[in-house]
């Protein structure tokens, strides 16, 4: 069976991971923490350089296209593009450098689809004012995204407001591995407000200034379905709390306006419920997604906690639900995360079924795997067949979502090219194309080849294809 007629064949990436921070005037958190604490990251390699995007596009675009890549996701980085975050003035060098940008991909024939923001906080917001912990940087976010609507409408026409939100939370309040690397439940539970906020308030400024017929605007979640580890009724309701924390949580808001009431009404009970005033609602109620990304990657078991969430302990959402750990899973070793592609299926049936068919894409699946040299021939060229199965396996269960009557119109891998990953930084590499990142030489890996052939024929090559 091919693909739906139009369906989109493309890379994700963000800023902070590629771009390097070249001619950047503010330092992003990640900025901020590499030069405080650079042994934080894998082998102390950091943010500053990434895979030269900013200095190598036209070159990149052109391995791209060889790739199959037909649109690329990438994001502005707040800290690049404003000099000033309180008034919203833009920096000139940051804007010419994404308009020269957005311009070279059109020519290149590779269709941009902007987000605005993936992780990025400008350091001196996170410092001032505690990020997404406060509302006036909801307000700030929302002048910025109006100057980059105003800025590029005319050359964009897919908009994005933010890249998972709930790694946001998940790495900056809860788990450290953002920094601040603050440990707090109720702090993290604002946060996912506030961010649902910002969001809504970019797309009301994008309603209001958008004179580009053909732009819309959604967000990005990483969606992770919460599967019970066994049928006990325990397991079953922490299967269901995690379901309302990781997923719906984000997902009702951005496309029914409003958040679970279970979840509501389990964080009031537990005197955790975000400050939200009724005009903030009446926004978040009022500007919904035109469509959403979703980045796939693991699927999220739970089992009960082992002590019951009445005890007396500090508020933490898993205090309703532990991670559980499939025997005999298939498993990225890199990474620790089960392979299950399944789960895309089930997504597909659950954008259907339970939010109103929304026009949806995958925008990140991929796989990162650690010291690929393992696998180069005598050409330099990467043999990555776990990358090729990867996606086969994945695409093949979301066809299958697709011919039940899913709206899904595209997939997006993670990534184009090799780039920095956060604290990993280039341990894990997920891309298409390697990047040797001494040299900065880039080649095509054996997955480039069978994206090309994917796109081009809009149907599923076989997992065991061979290079001619
Ligand atoms: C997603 C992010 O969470 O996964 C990317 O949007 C990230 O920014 C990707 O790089 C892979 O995760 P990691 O931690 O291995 O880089």
């Amino acid at each position: 069976m091919p693909f739906p007629e139009g369906f989109v064949w493309g890379a994700a990436s963000s800023g902070p991971q590629s771009e390097g921070n070249f001619h950047k005037r503010h330092q992003n958190i990640f900025d901020y923490w590499y030069a405080t604490e650079p042994t934080a990251f894998y082998q102390e390699v950091g943010p500053d350089l990434t895979s030269n995007f900013y200095n190598d596009y036209t070159n990149d675009l052109k391995l791209m296209k060889k790739a199959g890549i037909k649109a690329l996701r990438l994001s502005i980085q707040w800290s690049r593009l404003i000099e000033n975050f309180e008034t919203g003035d833009v920096n000139q060098e940051g804007a010419v450098f994404y308009q020269k940008l957005f311009t070279a991909m059109k020519v290149a024939g590779v269709e941009p689809y902007v987000n605005l923001f993936h992780f990025d906080m400008p350091f001196e917001l996170q410092h001032q004012y505690g990020g997404w912990q406060s509302k006036h940087v909801v307000d700030l976010f929302e002048k910025y995204a109006q100057r980059a609507f105003e800025l590029y409408g005319g050359q964009i026409d897919h908009w994005f407001t933010f890249n998972e939100p709930k790694v946001i939370l998940d790495g900056q309040y809860l788990y450290q591995f953002h920094y601040p690397n603050i440990v707090d439940g109720p702090t993290a539970v604002q946060v996912a407000f506030d961010i649902n906020l910002a969001s809504a308030k970019a797309i009301a400024a994008f309603r209001k200034v958008n004179t580009n017929p053909n732009a819309t605007i959604g967000t990005i979640l990483n969606l992770t379905p919460a599967y019970a580890a066994s049928d006990d009724p325990r397991d079953q309701e922490a299967a269901r709390i995690a379901e309302l924390w990781s997923n719906d949580m984000f997902l009702q808001p951005a496309i029914q306006g409003k958040f679970p009431s279970a979840l509501v009404d389990l964080l009031k009970n537990d005197h955790v419920l975000w400050d939200a005033t009724e005009n903030e609602l009446a926004l978040i109620a009022s500007n919904q997604i035109d469509e959403l990304g979703v980045n796939y990657y693991h699927p999220f078991r739970v089992e009960a906690p082992d002590v019951s969430p009445k005890s007396l302990q500090d508020w933490m959402p898993d205090i309703y639900f532990k991670e559980y750990q499939l025997p005999g899973r298939i498993e990225n070793v890199d990474k620790g995360w089960e392979i299950y592609p399944k789960a895309l299926y089930d997504i597909a049936i659950s954008m259907r079924d339970r939010f109103g068919n929304i026009p949806w894409f995958v925008s990140e699946n991929g796989m990162g795997v650690s010291n690929e040299e393992r696998f180069l021939d005598d050409q330099g060229m990467v043999h990555d067949d776990y990358r090729i199965n990867f996606m086969h396996d994945h695409l093949a269960e979301l066809l299958k979502g697709i011919e039940a009557g899913s709206n899904c119109h595209g997939y997006f891998t993670w990534t184009a090219i090799d780039n920095w990953s956060w604290k990993n930084a280039y341990r894990n590499r997920y891309g298409l194309i390697r990047n040797e990142i001494h040299t900065q030489e880039k080649t095509l890996k054996k997955s480039a080849y069978w994206f090309n052939q994917l796109s081009r024929e809009n149907q599923l090559p076989p997992s065991n294809f061979e290079l001619n």
